[in-house]
């Protein structure tokens, strides 16, 4: 197999497409190191026509770091790893239908996603994406130095608790409930990256709610803000799915938002999510939220 990868920029802000690679093989050390490179330079990456077993998505995804079972959504029975997005033609909500980063309500959020399309809808149904660095080096120099100095409170609370919108019915896919109240994690709201040191805001409309150590109340103003500003067309590309399309981001430094303007068509994605290595985790591992009244 050609080992060459073509990279081919699709937005300003964030996004390539990579060619000349087929996913599904057993990649060289030199591959995976490519295309993690790609990722950190560009943010979002895709690939077109891959054909991918569950076995091969979890392969190819372990590559990058441990595998995250989602706490709330039923995996695969055989691959507890391999999330199941699924829209029914009769659904009306489909999942990740919000700007939001995955898995920002953990202690060690996840680093990257990587979404596989098993079968799309015959027009709609695409998934936007928005650079939070960019986000960031768009802020005046006062507000970055501002936020460099807070921290703020995640949870998957509103998101899966039963009156939160993920509960809400989807044919084909299992939520489970968070029991009682899901935890809360402090997270930087400016996180440097791991790898490239560029700084993105680390905040998002679907967890974060309030800044630590603020009340929900005095946070809503900043926060408001921030969720505005964030998915400012100019920091955004758009992914247009087909069958055996790939796209792989980096949590840590986008948003992204499933578009739901499919009514009465399936679509069925497979998500395999990336947790960091131990060793790895550039901020920390989040803390536990104080209670603040
Ligand atoms: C997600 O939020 O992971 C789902 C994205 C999509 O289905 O396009």
């Amino acid at each position: 197999m050609s080992e060459t990868l073509k990279i081919r920029r699709t937005a300003g802000a964030l996004g390539a497409e990579i060619e000349g690679v087929d996913i599904s093989r057993e990649l060289s050390d030199r591959v995976i190191a490519a295309i993690r490179a790609a990722l950190n330079a560009h943010q979002v990456i895709f690939f077109r026509d891959q054909q991918l077993t569950p076995d091969q998505q979890v392969r190819f995804g372990a590559r990058f770091g441990p595998l995250n079972i989602h706490p709330y959504v039923a995996g695969m029975t055989d691959h507890p790893e391999l999330m199941e997005i699924i829209k029914e033609p009769q659904d009306k909500l489909n999942f990740g239908g919000g700007w939001h980063s995955d898995m920002s309500f953990l202690e060690r959020p996840a680093i990257g996603s990587i979404l596989y399309a098993v079968e799309i809808p015959e027009w709609g149904g695409d998934t936007l994406f928005a650079s939070q660095a960019a986000a960031y080096e768009a802020l005046s120099p006062g507000l970055k130095r501002t936020l460099e100095g807070l921290k703020a409170v995640h949870s998957a609370n509103r998101e899966y608790s039963a009156a939160g919108h993920s509960a809400q019915k989807r044919s084909s896919m299992a939520i489970a409930e968070a029991e009682g109240l899901a935890g809360e994690y402090v997270h930087p709201v400016v996180l440097p990256h791991p790898e490239t040191g560029r700084k993105a805001l680390y905040v998002n409309p679907a967890f974060t709610i309030r800044f630590d150590g603020w009340t929900a109340r005095e946070s809503k103003p900043l926060l408001d803000f921030l969720f505005q500003h964030c998915r400012y067309e100019a920091f955004t590309c758009r992914f247009q799915w087909a069958k055996g399309s790939v796209a792989f981001w980096d949590n840590r430094s986008v948003w992204h938002f499933a578009l739901n303007d499919y009514p009465g068509q399936r679509r069925h994605m497979r998500r395999v999510t990336v947790d960091p290595w131990p060793e790895t985790m550039a901020t920390g591992a989040g803390r536990r939220a104080e209670a603040v009244s």
